[in-house]
């Protein structure tokens, strides 16, 4: 059977760190009220220069790198974002003429936090029916360029970054060999009111600016990870006890902590790096799992739950035979 199997991955973070206390010298709050209530001790901020389409051919490159391929071999790129360099074209493609690639499929996908699991699931199934042989898949964000700095119950917990994914169509005999199990994606438009942007080009020709009801969000996302990630397990007949790593989106430490002990998993099969990177929206899984990856945690033949939630509400998981 044809399986879209990992490669290689990357990721890229801009180069200005801001902790808490300087954060706290511009917004009214505090080191202590964000480390208690998120977990999050400084993120990475776009400068002068960085943009998404930046971070993402830096994420991509170093996954290509890491993968043994180059643009040449790639002929798919598929992006999650949610802050793209401009409304039009694509950030993806963007990003193929940068990396001097021409002529593939280069696209965006919108799901907010969920936007690389969205990306993952459309490169994987393009991959599985032919559509394409080896895929870029990443997730870039700029959130700082959207979040209201004068609103102190979001601007402290969001960053920047990208991260990237190399898979290539294979061919596995094994049931249980390398390569995507299962992927399963859920969206639900009732809440968007929760989580959302108070502007865009078709309503106040704005970008806008991110809104959140974070207590109600919290609530929503414990119960909707610990459900598709039940789901995608259920669908590739395997149990919490089968799983390596679990590598979830980096929004709180307090959904991470909650969401495992929903699993029945310990903090110990948790990538976490939210405490460093904060919220990085689509950027946070592939991010997290680079980390993980690259410094010898994920090995070649773990079993990988990936998951994420964001504004929709969007909310989705992958289990990935490394
Ligand atoms: N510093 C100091 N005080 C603050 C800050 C701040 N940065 N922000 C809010 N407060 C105050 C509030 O004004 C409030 O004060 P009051 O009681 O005097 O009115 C108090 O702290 C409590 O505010 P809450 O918003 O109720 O705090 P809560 O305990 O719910 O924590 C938080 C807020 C961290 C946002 C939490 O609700 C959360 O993490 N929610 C999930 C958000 C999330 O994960 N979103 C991302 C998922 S999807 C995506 O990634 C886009």
């Amino acid at each position: 059977m044809i399986r879209s199997v990992f490669k290689g991955s990357g990721s890229a973070l801009p180069s200005k760190c801001v902790t808490n206390d300087e954060l706290a010298k511009k917004v009214d709050t505090s080191d202590e009220w964000i480390r208690e209530r998120t977990g999050i001790t400084q993120r990475y901020i776009a400068g002068e220069g960085e943009t998404t389409s930046t971070l993402a051919v830096k994420a991509a490159r170093n996954a290509l790198e890491n993968a043994g391929m180059t643009i040449a071999d790639i002929d798919l790129i598929v992006l999650g974002t949610c802050t793209p360099d401009v409304t039009f074209p694509s950030t993806a493609t963007i990003v193929q003429k940068e990396l001097g690639g021409a002529g593939f499929p280069a696209f965006d996908v919108a799901a907010v936090c969920s936007g690389f699991l969205y990306a993952l699931g459309t490169a994987d199934s393009m991959l599985r029916g032919g559509l394409a042989k080896n895929a870029l898949v990443i997730g870039a964000e700029t959130l700082s360029r959207i979040v209201d700095w004068e609103d102190r119950a979001t601007c402290v917990l969001f960053g920047d970054g990208a991260g990237a994914f190399v898979l290539s169509a294979q061919d596995v005999e094994e049931e249980d060999g390398p390569g995507i199990l299962a992927t399963q994606l859920h969206a639900d438009g009732e809440h968007k009111h929760m989580l959302h942007t108070d502007g865009g080009p078709s309503t106040t020709q704005t970008v806008g600016l991110l809104r959140m009801k974070g207590r109600e969000v919290f609530r929503h996302a414990v119960t909707n990870l610990a459900q598709v990630l039940n789901d995608v397990l259920e669908k590739t007949r395997k149990g919490p006890g089968d799983i390596d790593w679990v590598v979830p989106h980096q929004a709180n430490f307090r959904i991470l902590d909650a969401t495992a002990r929903k699993l029945g998993l310990g903090m110990d099969k948790v990538v976490v790096t939210v405490d460093r990177h904060a919220n990085t929206s689509a950027a946070s899984v592939p991010l997290a799992f680079d980390e993980a990856w690259r410094d010898g945690r994920i090995k070649p033949g773990d079993l990988v739950v990936l998951e994420a939630m964001g504004g929709g509400f969007t909310w989705g998981a992958s289990l990935l035979r490394v």
